[in-house]
């Protein structure tokens, strides 16, 4: 089957991807646009975030105020030309999105509601409820369906991007899940927008589908990812799922608890409490579990989230979702009872490394979302600066690759037919034709293991070391994986080695970058360097792939106007 030969080809069909969709067509009448996804458009990861997207729309705000809660918040790490951008745009965005349907919460006098969130020196948090990402991924779907040039590829999974001679990004080659068929998909540019890669980790808020693979893909054709060290735990989700339990309940006004009956956070964060940026609010629960502070349960140790006092008619309206939850999957009615919560891997401020149009170091290349690091979370991100954030570099790689797009030719499909066929050479050997024995999920449990030993909430030397010599020894495993289903429709199976290969070389980029990175800032917590090291470690780490471990190399960070200072709150 030959598919049409795309101007853009975007690969993600979660907010970041529809946002650049939308971008591109509105741009050019006469362009079209391939949007491949591994799942259907609405089951994007989008979908589940719950508390609300960052954006200064209110008169006791600023641009400037909303810039530096995001800088302070990155411990000085994020490109602050580009947090300049972004604060600008996000309002604008979040504007576009209500026209096109997204139902902002509001208060009585008919205003957009903002409520606070972590590390947010003012309220500047619109939300819907606490579905707001299923709310904005609605509203941008449905306004990608007005448009037919953009031609959808759903349930197709991009395994490899494919390069011309001059190492120009020229298509995808990508299965189709449901026939199996292995295709070519010929573009002027790529915009990847597939998410993170929280996976890697056994204890998180993503979706098993966010396994990394947009990373691998840019990782594997020569394009170092950025900042990978610094991966978020969100300081509530629900033992034993993950589930996330939205900072919106403590933007509301909820409590943590410890089983003293305390609200603990007094003693780490007095002036910002529960509302403390999310790395901080996360140590402080470990520090409680080493004084004996916690409960114990079947899925570990927790702390209690304790909304009660909110009362019934306030949940009901702001946080319905949450009473949703607890009641379905712990059956715990927070009106009554206290939930149970810990700490939980959320986010990845790393990712594909773009400059400030979203534009990688292959030509023709550009990435958005969380599965790009153009950077403006370095080294923690604020809580609904993300959902903002997909919006803006969405629009904006749109636009950028629109602009490429105009000046270079279209591929030849025949060369990129062959692409394919070697790409699929590449896939029958390494799963089909194998005689190893390894198992996909024995590999994937032990990945997750040793990164959680490794590069959880605190690291340090030796624990790192041992976790970058497991993945070797993983990767190793690796080849020896053998799928038993060869059928070819929904071949679930090779679905999950091919992600696995995806969370293997995300894990080795998160695992060696915080090596390497001998001080402690945001995130990125060492025992054995306990002080954020600014004459050596105030820049960005480049992770690039080789036949080995990663080479990871370093790129100063872009200062404008606020000078580094010390992350108090
Ligand atoms: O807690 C939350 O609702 C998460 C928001 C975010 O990660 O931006």
């Amino acid at each position: 089957m030959n598919v049409p030969n795309h101007d853009i080809l975007i690969v993600g069909g979660g907010g970041a991807g529809l946002r650049a969709a939308i971008a591109a067509v509105e741009l050019d009448p006469n362009l079209s646009v391939g949007l491949v996804s591994k799942v259907y458009p609405m089951r994007s990861h989008t979908v589940s975030a719950e508390g609300g997207s960052a954006a200064v729309i209110r008169d006791d705000d600023s641009f400037d105020g909303h810039a530096f809660d995001t800088i302070k918040g990155s411990d000085f790490l994020a490109d602050q030309d580009v947090v300049e951008i972004f604060v600008k745009e996000a309002r604008d965005e979040l504007i576009q999105l209500e026209h096109w349907g997204c139902p902002w919460s509001r208060d009585d006098d008919g205003r957009i509601s903002v409520r606070a969130f972590g590390g947010m020196s003012v309220k500047r948090t619109l939300y819907a409820a606490d579905k707001t990402g299923f709310h904005m991924l609605h509203a941008l779907f449905q306004t990608s369906l007005k448009y037919d040039r953009i031609h959808r590829y759903d349930e197709w999974f991009g395994t490899r991007l494919l390069l011309d001679d001059n190492g120009a990004a020229c298509g995808v080659a990508a299965i189709n899940v449901r026939s199996g068929a292995m295709q070519a998909i010929p573009a002027k540019a790529v915009i990847i927008c597939t998410g993170g890669g929280g996976r890697i980790f056994p204890f998180t808020t993503n979706a098993a589908i966010k396994t990394g693979d947009g990373m691998s893909m840019a990782y594997r054709a020569g394009c170092p990812l950025k900042d990978m060290e610094f991966v978020q735990y969100h300081p509530t989700g629900l033992p034993g799922t993950g589930i996330l339990m939205t900072e919106a309940s403590r933007g509301e006004g909820g409590y943590l608890i410890n089983n003293k009956g305390d609200r603990y956070l007094s003693e780490y964060l007095p002036d910002k409490m529960e509302l403390g940026p999310r790395d901080m609010v996360s140590r402080a629960f470990v520090h409680e579990e080493r004084a004996g502070r916690v409960f114990s349960g079947p899925y570990g140790t927790y702390v209690h989230l304790d909304l009660r006092h909110l009362g019934e008619k306030k949940i009901d309206e702001r946080i319905p979702f949450v009473r949703e939850l607890t009641k379905n999957y712990v059956g715990i009615d927070p009106v009554y009872e206290p939930v149970p919560v810990r700490p939980v891997v959320h986010y990845m401020m790393g990712g594909i490394h773009t400059d400030i149009t979203t534009a990688t170091p292959i030509p023709g290349l550009y990435a958005a979302g969380e599965t790009a690091c153009v950077t403006m979370n370095g080294a923690n991100r604020l809580g609904s600066n993300s959902l903002s954030e997909l919006l803006v570099f969405g629009a904006r790689a749109g636009q950028y690759a629109v602009e490429y797009a105009s000046e270079v030719n279209p591929p030849s499909y025949d060369s990129l037919e062959k692409m394919a066929a070697d790409e699929w050479q590449r896939i029958e050997n390494a799963f089909f034709k194998n005689e190893g024995s390894e198992r996909i999920a024995d590999i994937r449990t032990d990945l997750q293991k040793t990164m959680e030993q490794g590069a959880g909430i605190y690291r340090e030397q030796e624990s790192l070391e041992a976790t970058c010599a497991e993945l070797l020894k993983l990767k190793e495993r690796y080849t020896r994986v053998q799928v038993d289903d060869n059928s070819s429709v929904f071949n679930t199976e090779l679905t999950a080695a091919l992600e696995l290969g995806s969370l293997l070389d995300v894990a080795e980029t998160v695992a060696h970058s915080a090596l390497l990175r001998r001080e402690s800032r945001g995130s990125h917590s060492r025992m054995d360097y306990e002080e954020r090291d600014d004459e050596n470690f105030l820049c960005h780490s480049l992770a690039y792939r080789t036949d080995g471990d990663p080479r990871i190399e370093y790129q100063d960070v872009v200062i404008t106007r606020w000078q580094p200072q010390e992350r108090t709150y």
